[in-house]
């Protein structure tokens, strides 16, 4: 049988998102990346001027936000669209701003009470892919298959580097190979659902696999679950 819930954890530029995306299409699941969350709510403190550290402040300002996702089929990825208090914000996600902030704002224990049970919500409506560094561990701990994706820094800062030239962006390596190792850091070292993989995770290293081949080993492994 299927697995309704599909749990992708692992470090930033490991595959979650693209290996998450293809998986869902092929299963007609929907994908959430669970960041988006996370995103969502430091894009509103950085509007309102509220300082990325307050974790009770973060908290409270959670509680009086409307975060929701909501499924936007046939759009471009990320394929869903993510609406702060009726605004959506989809497009400011992925701004440098929100990306070096946000990490700051996930550690925050306060912080992930809130946004648990929305992500639990995600979970219960089933037939979702979902992505992030604690699925497997806090979010859906029964999820029907755990999946932890990794692969060494130097191969997700060069995966990390090609998109964004992709994007058009100026980059300079060095500042993302930084970004990227602190952003670790912090996901690995806070006191509440640090980054790690589950004890009945499926431990896959990308480094050496084409997304084809990342694709085609989930699939696999789905197909090889009990029935
Ligand atoms: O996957 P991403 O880059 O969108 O994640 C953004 C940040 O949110 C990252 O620093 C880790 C955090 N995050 C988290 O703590 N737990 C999750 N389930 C998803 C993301």
């Amino acid at each position: 049988m299927r697995p309704s819930v599909i749990a992708i954890d692992g470090p930033a530029g490991s595959g979650k998102t693209v290996v998450g995306q293809r998986i869902a299409a092929a299963l007609g699941y929907v994908y959430l990346d669970t960041g988006a969350f996370y995103r969502a709510l430091t894009w509103l403190a950085l509007a309102r001027g509220i300082d990325p550290r307050d974790g009770p402040c973060l908290a409270a300002l959670a509680r009086q936000a409307t975060i929701e996702i909501e499924r936007a089929p046939g759009d471009a990825p990320p394929g869903y669209r993510v609406r702060v208090n009726g605004q959506d914000i989809t497009a400011e996600l992925a701004s440098p701003a929100v990306a070096q902030a946000v990490s700051i704002v996930a550690a925050h224990p306060e912080v992930r009470a809130e946004m648990l049970p929305l992500q639990r919500q995600v979970a219960r409506r089933g037939r979702v892919v979902m992505a992030g560094r604690d699925i497997g561990t806090v979010v859906v701990p029964d999820a029907g298959l755990k999946l932890y994706l990794d692969a060494p820094l130097p191969v997700r800062v060069a995966r990390r580097v090609s998109q964004l030239r992709a994007m058009g962006q100026a980059v300079d390596p060095a500042a993302v190979a930084r970004e990227m190792a602190e952003r670790d850091r912090l996901d690995q070292a806070r006191s509440v659902a640090p980054l790690r993989p589950a004890p009945d995770a499926i431990i896959i290293d990308t480094s050496t696999m084409t997304i084809e081949e990342e694709v085609a080993r989930v699939l696999d492994i789905i197909a090889g679950l009990d029935p």
